[in-house]
């Protein structure tokens, strides 16, 4: 996408970038950040829902960072078109941050596995990870380690959750192996809801391809993943009792939402969702490169955070 008329000369943080590896990572990160925000109105009359605060911070830095921290760093962001322009004057072509960022619109919300039809010259050959955009998590190495691991199929996750009925639903047999998944069932047959983060191989995209609208109109994420259930090629993984799942999606639950990450970054002196840090620990941008950053940033909490934490625990360690 071209920079939206108007921030063509805003001046760009000129940080030279950690070169990009001649083989690029295989795994591509999909942001899906669009959809109505109706129940978020009227706050999404002027941004989008996935732009609003948590906390100290824009919504889609949370699970950018979350993807950054597995080691992602070609992202392709999905939003309407009358948001991507603010999505581009926050997040960039991602270059700052040593990444790169394509954008590219879904002109109507018609379902979540819509957008590896957008992205699929993004995706190309490599295998690729969905995240919705107000999905926010906290904890544990879960996500890391199934980056790592991952080599075919397709990995998904189980989150016990109070309400099982507003989610895609994953049943287990004894030996905890997934048997069925069905979106917001009205007799769940588990309390494990699927969490908004998929890892596929290239197979997602022939399969989004293929797919046709549920009765709601939508081409369902739930319809690819009971596909792989089919194939015999789908992992779910159960996370664990220390791993937060924070629902962004209503006045009252961003509140919460942004009260739980005040009370673990006060608590702790660590930010959640901060892509700069990310960036650094994943050694996509170098201690200089940092430090530029920061010191073009207004003197705010977050500079201060980059600068008294993050670099200098680094110089420290030298
Ligand atoms: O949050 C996890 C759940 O997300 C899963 O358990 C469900 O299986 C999955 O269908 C989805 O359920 P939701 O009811 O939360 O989906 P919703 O329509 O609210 O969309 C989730 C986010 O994705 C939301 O921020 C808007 C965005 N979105 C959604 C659709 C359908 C888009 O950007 N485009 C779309 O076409």
């Amino acid at each position: 996408m071209q920079a939206p008329l108007g921030i063509q000369n805003e001046k760009r943080f000129p940080v030279a970038l950690c070169p990009l590896p001649d083989k690029l990572p295989v795994m591509k990160g999909i942001i899906l950040a669009g959809g109505a925000g109706s129940r978020l109105f009227p706050l999404t009359l002027v941004a989008s829902k996935q732009l609003q605060p948590v906390y100290d911070k824009p919504m889609v830095y949370y699970p950018l960072t979350t993807l950054i921290e597995g080691g992602i760093r070609e992202f392709c962001l999905i939003s309407t078109p009358q948001d991507l322009p603010r999505f581009w004057q926050l997040l960039r072509d991602g270059s700052q941050w040593g990444l790169s960022i394509e954008y590219r619109e879904q002109a109507r919300p018609e379902g979540i596995a819509q957008a590896f039809r957008i992205a699929d010259t993004f995706i190309g050959q490599d295998a690729v990870t969905l995240i919705l955009g107000d999905n926010v998590f906290y904890g544990g190495d879960s996500f890391q380690r199934a980056f790592a691991d991952f080599q075919t199929g397709a990995v998904i996750f189980g989150y016990h959750v109070h309400d099982p009925e507003r989610y895609g639903v994953v049943e287990f047999d004894a030996e905890g192996k997934a048997i069925s998944i069905e979106e917001k069932p009205k007799q769940p047959k588990s309390n494990y809801a699927v969490p908004g983060l998929y890892i596929y191989d290239n197979d997602v995209v022939g399969i989004a391809r293929d797919l046709n609208p549920s009765a709601r109109g939508e081409l369902e994420i739930t319809d690819v993943n009971v596909e792989y259930l089919r194939r015999g090629g789908l992992r779910v993984y159960r996370l664990g009792r220390g791993f937060a799942w924070l629902d962004a999606g209503t006045s009252s639950s961003l509140h919460e939402a942004s009260a739980y990450v005040q009370t673990i970054e006060k608590r702790q002196g660590i930010k959640i969702g901060c892509p700069e840090e990310a960036a650094f620990r994943q050694g996509f941008l170098q201690l200089p490169q940092l430090e530029e950053l920061a010191s073009r940033m207004p003197q705010c909490e977050y500079r201060a955070y980059l600068e008294r934490e993050v670099i200098a625990e680094a110089k420290r360690a030298v």
